[in-house]
């Protein structure tokens, strides 16, 4: 693979400068994917699915070879695959459209981002289910004991995370997917931080749900997909309006079957068209070679952070479980603060704060003021994390521990 050309394919990162480790936040976007949604808004538009012209055809046409190629990338077949906004969208779906029973459990785990929390807090209040959390070994992943635990009881679903947002460790989805189904559990994967990392096929893990984002993965914010199995309860739709019945009458409504029902209202067509050239942009890259490159970055960066005494570093060392998201503390300097000189030192975008895991933090990890985190992309490179230790040295030295 020659990232060279790979990296000129990034605006950002051709024009240079930056170094981008925030990936898990957003990740950046080829040409080739922008140019997918101008040429989608430029050439193709009309509004999919209303109308018989030609035209409209070819751009609901268009529409649909984006479902199949998402489908594809999932292994799922193309009416299992929901358009929505993002996996915080995909979540509330679920949560708030399966018919429930009061006293039904759910379970979910403490390494979640809060798009996997709030609405299962939500929907638990409003149907009185019992909410249970299962709180992962952060030194032992594989420890399966505590999801066993959980499932003991047959809860209703149980919903995790495969890859965390904080700390970039992959939770035993498949094993755990494998436990529920055996107790008759339905299950749902947030695979939002997975998606760009390694191949994920829904049929293989046997999930009921799985949602992922385009914008971790290459392509354009505002549009993720929500996988529901056929064989899976049908939720309710979140939306209703335009585009997601078969038939109105006075009284009431016939919700159209799978995808169609949850896609009320004009969809987001050119981000569509970008996603679709994103997940093409990702099996061109081929996810041998992301695998490979990204767990070289991993081990050299978790080797290079790890050789600084005053500098904490959160969760499973080496690069087995771990997929280049890092989580630290430097000495006792506020996070915010370290992100800052990053950026005014090395030109170096980093997050800090929760990362919209309050939970994980204080519950897991044991700290208020949150941590801040470099995540990479295949697109990263050795030179760039040399220049973040670099930029590391300078700020323990300012602490006095140079
Ligand atoms: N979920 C994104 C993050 O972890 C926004 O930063």
């Amino acid at each position: 693979m020659d990232i060279e050309s790979i990296r000129h394919q990034f605006p950002i990162l051709a024009e240079g400068g930056i170094i981008y480790f925030d990936n898990a936040a957003t990740s950046l976007m080829p040409r080739q994917v922008a140019e997918a949604m101008m040429e989608s808004d430029l050439y193709y538009r009309a509004n999919v699915g209303r109308g018989l012209s030609r035209h409209t055809k070819r751009t609901t046409g268009v529409f649909e070879e984006g479902r199949e190629k998402v489908a594809d990338f999932l292994g799922a077949e193309p009416r299992e695959i929901v358009f929505v906004r993002n996996t915080t969208e995909a979540i509330n779906i679920i949560a708030c459209g399966l018919p429930w029973k009061k006293g039904d459990r759910v379970v979910t785990t403490l390494a979640e981002h809060h798009s996997n929390l709030l609405p299962w807090q939500v929907t638990a209040k409003r149907n009185g289910l019992k909410l249970e959390y299962v709180i992962p070994d952060l030194n032992d992943l594989g420890d399966l004991e505590p999801y066993n635990k959980a499932l003991e009881s047959k809860p209703r679903l149980v919903s995790m995370v495969y890859v965390s947002n904080v700390l970039g460790v992959r939770l035993p989805v498949a094993e755990v997917v494998r436990m529920a189904k055996e107790r008759g559990t339905l299950t749902m994967v947030d695979a939002a931080q997975a998606a760009p990392h390694f191949p994920i096929n829904v049929k293989e893990l046997g999930v009921d749900y799985l949602a992922i984002s385009a914008h971790k993965m290459y392509g354009p914010t505002g549009i993720g997909a929500l996988y529901i199995s056929k064989d899976a309860p049908q939720p309710q739709p979140l939306l209703v309006g335009g585009g997601m019945v078969t038939d109105v009458m006075l009284d009431g409504f016939r919700v159209a079957e799978t995808p169609t029902g949850f896609e009320a209202g004009t969809q987001p067509i050119a981000a569509v068209a970008g996603f679709a050239r994103a997940v093409d942009f990702i099996g061109e890259v081929g996810f041998d070679n992301i695998e490979k490159r990204c767990k070289h970055l991993t081990g050299e960066f978790d080797h290079k952070i790890r050789s600084y005494d005053r500098l904490r570093v959160f969760g499973a060392e080496g690069t087995d479980k771990r997929l280049g998201i890092f989580a630290f503390h430097i000495a006792d300097l506020g996070v915010h603060r370290v992100a800052s000189l990053y950026d005014q030192f090395g030109n170096i975008v980093l997050r800090s704060g929760h990362h919209c895991a309050i939970p994980l933090h204080q519950e897991v990890l044991g700290v208020e003021r949150g941590t801040v985190r470099a995540s990479m992309a295949f697109y990263n490179t050795v030179e760039e994390i040399d220049k973040f230790m670099e930029v590391t040295e300078r700020i323990l030295e300012l602490v006095g521990d140079a």
